[in-house]
């Protein structure tokens, strides 16, 4: 299939691009570069250096003759949505809009999102598909309404709400996540700012199992929402733990505030998904760590 990727330049953008070309897929890579890299591009892929919110995409999507849209480009950052409210809609909300009015007219096949479980808000089990969406924080509230634009687009589409990612080439700058930006400062000796203690809890899921669903999202062609997580809550503080106890260094740690718009627990029941018996988490936290890590060691602190 001819599959456009938005966004793959980045962390799952670009380890989705690479599972699609070894499965014989003709692959477009659509991505500004505002916070991928170019070098994340795996060879074979067609690149548009090109921002989804300008870009002329009809025409875009006509050149490559785009079958499906995998839709990962964003600005995935709540604490930044909260301080630039408005910059997070045109980085999130708005880019979306664009792309499913465009994928309608160029009639694309599949529009596929990656979306978010901020979009659920805070919980107290972990959330599924059925629950109503209480997001609380503005990239949340822009990922939900992303959703609602694909849906109304009148081409089939798949929201993948993702828990929390982490593995090799996540962004480890304050738009990352904690495992990347732990590992890079246990590694240079910086201090960690450790928000509410890191008393809050996550679910994390591993790069290599969220573009299984992904992939099984475009095979299946699952229509509308999907949880993809692991289910369990790890609490932040116990992350860390695991990768000082990885590399066998300590971290800098300061403890700060809570930050506004993080919720307390955050988790996903992917039982929906799991249940098609095409998906299932495979790769443990202490595995996927341990992979995590060996990567920041092989490439060196300073990258
Ligand atoms: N990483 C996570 O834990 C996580 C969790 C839930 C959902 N998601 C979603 O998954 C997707 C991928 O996240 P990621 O962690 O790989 O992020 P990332 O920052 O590594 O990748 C995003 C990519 O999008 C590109 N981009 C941003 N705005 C663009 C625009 N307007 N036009 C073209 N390209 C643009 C960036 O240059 C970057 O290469 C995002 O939609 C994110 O919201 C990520």
């Amino acid at each position: 299939m001819r599959i456009l990727i938005t966004g793959g330049a980045g962390f799952i953008g670009s380890h989705l691009a690479e599972t699609l070309i070894a499965d014989g897929h003709r692959i477009t890579v659509l991505d500004d570069l505002s916070g991928g890299q170019r070098s994340n591009v795996p060879d074979g892929a067609d690149f548009e250096q090109a921002d989804v919110s300008e870009a002329d995409l009809d025409y875009l999507l006509a050149r490559h003759r785009s079958e499906v849209v995998v839709h990962c480009a964003a600005r995935a950052s709540v604490s930044h949505s909260m301080s630039h409210p408005l910059a997070d809609y045109h980085a999130n909300q708005l880019p979306a809009f664009r792309l499913a009015e465009a994928a309608s007219r160029q009639r694309v096949g599949q529009l596929i999102l990656l979306s978010t479980s901020g979009v659920y808000g805070p919980v107290e089990r972990p959330a599924r598909e059925t629950d109503l969406p209480a997001p609380a924080n503005y990239y949340g509230i822009h990922k939900w309404a992303a959703e609602r634009y694909f849906a109304l687009s009148g081409v089939p589409w798949t929201a993948l709400r993702l828990a929390n990612v982490y593995g090799p080439r996540q962004r480890s700058d304050s738009e990352g996540g904690a495992v990347a930006i732990f590992l890079s400062h246990v590694l240079s000796g910086e201090p960690i700012h450790l928000y509410a203690a890191g008393e809050q809890t996550r679910d994390y899921v591993y790069v290599s199992d969220v573009v299984s669903a992904i992939v099984v999202a475009i095979q299946q062609r699952l229509p509308g929402v999907w949880n993809v997580g692991s289910g369990k809550e790890t609490r932040i503080r116990d992350i860390l733990d695991a990768i000082t106890a990885a590399l066998q260094r300590p971290a800098n740690v300061q403890i700060e505030p809570p930050r506004p718009g993080d919720v307390a627990r955050s988790s996903l029941d992917a039982s929906r998904l799991v249940g098609t018996g095409f998906w299932r988490p495979t790769v443990s936290l202490e595995d996927g760590i341990r992979r995590t890590a060996e990567f920041w060691l092989n490439r060196g602190i300073s990258s």
